[in-house]
């Protein structure tokens, strides 16, 4: 689908984000190991979270949507999972085929794990490796560095004591979940904190996790206890999009309700307002274990600035878009040590580079980053979003900032943020286009 976006005149009033991606995903597949039935609310009803919805239903868990966003899981218990009567499909998610690979490397039981075209090039040896250190037998296409995956049941698995070489919660969550099973406890350090939704969800689950610096240490699990009620945040990463529209559309001045302020992920707010933005978390509240909060934004001059080291993780996926706001910035901004956007939906150094170009922006793409010089005008152009979500909602916060844009291959949208274009749609009404 080829989805035409208008300059927006300015972005006003409230916006509701759908909730958070890699928290629904961690609680359908918990809530799927417990041992009553589980409610969830605000739960992501898009393409990523309904894969691991579809698999989690394969295994014989019974899942039932109520409402929009509304599920309720009825788990059989830690151990209660069936062997699949066919290869379960992951799709586009790679957070479905990291963390479900954990889970069922601890099965007794056979199964295939495969996913779309893009999945099946991203890397997947860096949870294949040190699952095998802990007894877990697995293999996949190309001396086990792709999917599918074939996952046999081990003879035991062992709790290790891992330095992860990359910061990421996919991994982490994979040998975490995988530690549920083992005979001893699973300790984990990272080079820097990526997002820590599973260790908060392992504990509402009863689990017993340590935190201590940049390592994470769980105990094996008996049984999961299943919490009554598990309220989703809405995904700040999709908030990101509006943060940066609302910062560069002059004029603007809007409310983001609901969105989850979680630390590990809200490097995008630390540096929109390192970069002069004003946004303002607000009525800051918990749901569970995880902090919510409104997060304020009005427009506001920007400037450029550095982003690398321990801040990278924090704000991983919403790069794309922190690439829109430093094209309106003054002065440069410097991104390094990104190179995990290399194997992300698309490559997505290079998708920002030449898709943006198309629009008149120069940016210079390195190894590791971008280094961009603002401000710089952009023109209307035709784009691609290569297949991938985020791109797509970044080109279009860049056409509705500038000279508006036409995104092909738009629909990917469905994966994090259905709603999208129908929410830009309300504001192109209430506040009217520019022309
Ligand atoms: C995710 C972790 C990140 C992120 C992805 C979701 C998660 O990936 O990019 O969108 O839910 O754990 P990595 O762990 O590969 O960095």
């Amino acid at each position: 689908m080829k989805q035409t976006v208008h300059p927006l005149r300015r972005l006003t009033g409230e916006i509701a984000v759908p909730g958070d991606k890699s928290i629904s995903h961690r609680s359908v597949m918990l809530a799927g190991l417990a041992d009553s039935p589980v409610r969830i609310g605000n739960f992501l009803a898009a393409a990523d979270c309904l894969s691991t919805v579809a698999c989690m239903r394969a295994l014989g868990v019974r899942v039932d949507q109520v409402g929009e966003t509304g599920l309720i899981v009825q788990g059989n218990g830690l151990f209660g999972l069936s062997e699949p009567e066919s290869v379960l499909d992951a799709g586009n998610s790679g957070t479905t085929m990291r963390l479900l690979t954990g889970i069922l490397a601890g099965q007794p039981f056979f199964s295939v794990l495969t996913g779309d075209a893009s999945l099946r090039r991203r890397p997947m040896a860096r949870v294949i490796a040190p699952l095998t250190k802990m007894g877990c037998r697995i293999r996949g296409r190309e001396q086990s560095r792709f999917a599918p995956l074939a996952i046999m049941p081990a003879d035991g698995i062992h709790g290790i004591d891992y330095d992860m070489p990359v910061a990421s919660a996919q991994v982490k969550s994979a040998l975490l979940f995988a530690g549920m099973f083992a005979d001893g406890p699973t300790r984990i350090t990272e080079p820097y904190t990526s997002r820590d939704h599973s260790e908060r969800m392992l504990q509402t689950f009863g689990a017993k996790v340590a935190r201590k610096g940049l390592t994470v240490t769980l105990a094996p699990v008996r049984d999961l206890v299943a919490p009554p009620f598990i309220d989703v945040p809405g995904d700040i990463s999709a908030a990101a999009f509006w943060l940066v529209a609302a910062t560069v559309i002059p004029g603007s001045a809007l409310r983001l309700t609901n969105v989850g302020v979680n630390p590990t992920r809200t490097g995008i707010i630390d540096i929109l307002r390192r970069m002069g933005a004003d946004i303002t978390v607000a009525a800051e509240r918990r749901a569970g274990e995880e902090p919510v909060a409104d997060l304020v934004v009005a427009a506001a001059k920007l400037k450029g600035t550095t982003v690398e080291g321990e801040i990278i993780p924090r704000l991983i996926d919403e790069i794309p878009v922190l690439a829109v706001a430093a094209l309106f910035a003054e002065g440069r901004t410097v991104i390094s040590g990104a190179e995990e956007l290399r194997v992300k939906e698309s490559d997505r150094l290079k998708a920002i580079t030449c898709e943006l170009a198309k629009m008149g922006a120069v940016i210079e793409e390195t190894p590791d980053g971008l280094i961009i010089d603002g401000p710089q005008p952009l023109s209307t152009a035709n784009c691609d979003s290569h297949g991938d979500h985020r791109m797509a909602m970044a080109l279009a916060v860049a056409g509705l900032a500038a000279a508006g844009v036409a995104i092909d291959d738009a629909d990917c949208v469905a994966i994090s943020y259905p709603q999208f274009f129908a929410h830009i749609a309300a504001h192109q009404e209430a506040s009217g286009r520019r022309n």
